[in-house]
């Protein structure tokens, strides 16, 4: 029997998920049950997996355990998800794979390298503006500014337009009030349909035309499809990318040897990047749910059971990871999954690290202190996990 402390029920609460304390659990369940049962409760019932090779072997086998249900654990309450068997995230192969073709080719790693030049003169931009405040927030003023500018960049929304579509995401995903929030987002929907019937009027070299002119089977996407899989790509484009580098400069701070190292070996900037990404994990879980019976560690599933796969367990598994509560950004190998794993790997794996390592080498080049100026203010969800706010003062060099 595990004291109460450690009891797995807490990870489907929010709040619990604000600081480290998950952690202690996740370290508890993959010694004594890495395939916990939760009874249901608001949420149905689901298993917890929270060993890496558990984690990596489901999340490599979309045909046993599917993504079309859904892939986030939502109270039941909440009924099926809008985006099921349509969007990128929430399709199942063969399907999914000819959806992703459509996109792929704007996120390789050459189309990545092609826009280094570009990023790095926005966080530049980004970098010299939040200097001259005399305090801003990093999470909004800084870190959500690039990823943002990036994705609507590659979607073809016009540079002029980008700063609208920034207040509004920053409204529809900041903690807050619910219908400022879905007006805000519903304000995201409606700028995208008109972009979407633009591109079907004059197609340009962009992610929407993509999805527009596209063909699966020799069918076009309908309209409702183009529309969640744009949501999709905005909200995966923005959202990780900005809690990484907010939580990553976090670790920083505490960690300021490795921050003054990074100054003078950029060779490091890689494997930190790698770390930043392991040690933060921001994205808490993903879900699958079972389309027929299958053993797992010897625990028979059945077609409909849900199984809820921790991300930041898995990247501090002991059995993979040597010292995985340290911090080390010389750390090699490091295969974390933080970025997912097979078919479903993140599509913006390449760009995300691109953006991470571009945001990190111009801080050190333009900025010689960061001095937090107020508390941090965490992100309370059981999806994502970081910072809402991080107030800072920077100082140029
Ligand atoms: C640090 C940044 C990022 C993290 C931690 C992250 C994390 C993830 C994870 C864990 C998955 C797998 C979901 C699953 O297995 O069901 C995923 C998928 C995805 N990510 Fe990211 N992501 C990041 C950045 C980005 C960026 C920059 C984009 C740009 C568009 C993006 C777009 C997507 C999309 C579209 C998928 C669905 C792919 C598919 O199902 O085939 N992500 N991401």
């Amino acid at each position: 029997m595990m004291p109460s402390v450690l009891d797995p029920a807490r990870l489907t609460d929010p709040g619990f998920h604000a600081d480290d304390s998950a952690h202690a659990v996740w370290r508890a369940l993959r010694e004594h049950d890495p395939m916990h049962w939760h009874e249901p409760t608001r949420y149905p019932g689901f298993w917890s997996l929270t060993r890496y090779e558990d984690i990596r072997a489901v999340s490599r086998d979309a045909r046993v355990f599917s993504s079309a249900q859904g892939i986030l654990l939502r109270p039941t309450a909440h009924g099926t998800d809008v985006g099921g068997g349509r969007t990128l995230a929430l399709t199942d192969p063969p399907r999914h794979k000819a959806l992703r073709n459509l996109v792929a080719d704007w996120f390789t790693t050459r189309s990545v390298r092609a826009l280094e030049e570009s990023m790095r003169e926005a966080v530049r931009n980004v970098l010299a503006h939040a200097i001259e405040l005399e305090e801003c927030d990093f999470v909004t003023e800084v870190a959500a500014r690039l990823p943002l500018y990036v994705i609507c960049g590659l979607m073809g929304v016009p540079d002029e337009e980008q700063e609208l579509l920034f207040s509004l995401t920053k409204l529809a995903f900041a903690a807050g009030e619910p219908e400022i929030r879905g007006a805000a987002h519903l304000q995201i929907m409606q700028y995208f349909t008109e972009l979407m019937y633009q591109r079907m009027d004059s197609p340009a070299d962009d992610l929407v035309s993509a999805l527009v002119t596209g063909q699966i089977d020799g069918e076009l996407l309908t309209e409702e499809e183009v529309l969640l899989n744009c949501d999709n790509l905005l909200v995966g484009g923005t959202e990780n990318v900005r809690l990484a580098v907010s939580s990553g400069l976090r670790v920083f701070l505490d960690h300021s040897d490795d921050w003054e190292r990074l100054r003078t070996e950029r060779e490091l900037l890689p494997t930190a990047v790698e770390e930043v990404l392991r040690f933060t994990s921001t994205a808490t879980h993903v879900m699958r749910t079972v389309t027929e019976p299958v053993l797992l560690r010897d625990q028979r599933l059945d077609a409909g059971d849900r199984v809820v796969l921790w991300i930041p367990s898995a990247n501090r598994d002991e059995r993979v990871f040597t010292d995985p509560d340290r911090f080390d950004i010389t750390r090699t190998p490091n295969r974390h999954l933080a970025l997912g794993a097979g078919q479903h790997f993140c599509l913006g794996g390449m760009l995300a690290r691109a953006e991470m390592r571009i945001f990190f080498s111009e801080l050190l080049d333009m900025v010689k202190t960061v001095e937090q100026t107020g508390p941090a203010v965490p992100v309370e969800s059981i999806v994502v996990n970081g910072l809402e706010h991080l107030p800072v003062r920077l100082r140029a060099r």
